[in-house]
């Protein structure tokens, strides 16, 4: 059995009083769970989490780094500095940073090669736009992204990264992905990785986001192939978010 693992991505929203505040209710909400719990926070709110998140069971990850340790790099944080401060996850190739900060296949698998030999655990995102569902790609466009993100991953590194099939039409425009389509395109992605690696793909964890919230996690997150959720807007509020979190 694959656990469940459950991240939030805060994306450009709270400062560190505003985490202060979120940490002072929703350890204890989350305390009992047997999923794993992250947060993905903005950079300046790292050591807040971190320091707040000691002696819990909640683990802190960020929404971007650069692919190389230090250098004339204005305004990027490296994941040297991410490992060197305790930050265990780092979400790589989200579809808001492909669209407007132009990460592409490319970066991300500089990053994710990366982030591996830093011991940071990768999210990477993957997902189709409405356009191309709807002209019946979605299948072909995924495993795209897959396979460059993947390239020059060996096998004994796949198990630690988490993928997170996010369908862009899903993102914030709470249109959920039927939790038959969203478990269809995570099952293509595992036979995917079991065509190029063989049955690790059995140990991989396939996360859906977009729009997932309480009404929706229990159903979603109990499909075959579908091992948790990323979040976005619902994780912003610590009841709703351990709600799914204890879905
Ligand atoms: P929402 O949950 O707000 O739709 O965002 C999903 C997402 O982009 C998580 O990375």
């Amino acid at each position: 059995m694959r656990r469940k693992v459950i991240a939030g991505n805060w994306k450009m929203n709270k400062s560190p009083n505003d985490v202060k505040e979120f940490m002072s209710k929703f350890p204890e909400l989350v305390k009992d769970t047997a999923h794993d719990v992250i947060l993905c926070v903005p950079f300046i709110d790292v050591m807040t989490a971190l320091e707040l998140a000691k002696n819990t069971n909640i683990k802190i990850g960020v929404q971007n780094m650069h692919y190389k340790d230090s250098g004339a790099y204005t305004g990027e944080v490296s994941p040297q500095m991410l490992k060197d401060i305790g930050v265990q996850y780092v979400i790589i190739g989200h579809s808001e940073r492909r669209q407007y900060y132009n990460e592409t296949d490319e970066s991300v698998n500089l990053k994710l090669k990366s982030a591996l030999s830093h011991e940071l655990n990768p999210i990477v995102c993957v997902g189709e736009t409405l356009e191309q569902r709807e002209v019946g790609i979605t299948k072909d466009f995924v495993t795209m992204q897959v396979k460059n993100a993947f390239e020059g991953i060996s096998k004994e590194e796949v198990n630690k990264i988490i993928i997170a099939y996010e369908p862009i039409w899903a993102i914030g425009t709470g249109k959920t992905a039927s939790s038959n389509d969203a478990n269809e395109v995570c099952k293509w992605i595992r036979d995917e990785i079991r065509n190029m690696y063989g049955d690790v793909a059995d140990e991989i964890i396939i996360q859906y986001g977009g729009s997932v919230k309480s009404s929706n996690a229990k159903e979603l997150f109990e499909m075959s192939d579908i091992d948790g959720g990323l979040v976005g807007e619902a994780s912003l509020d610590p009841d709703e978010f351990s709600k799914i979190v204890n879905y």
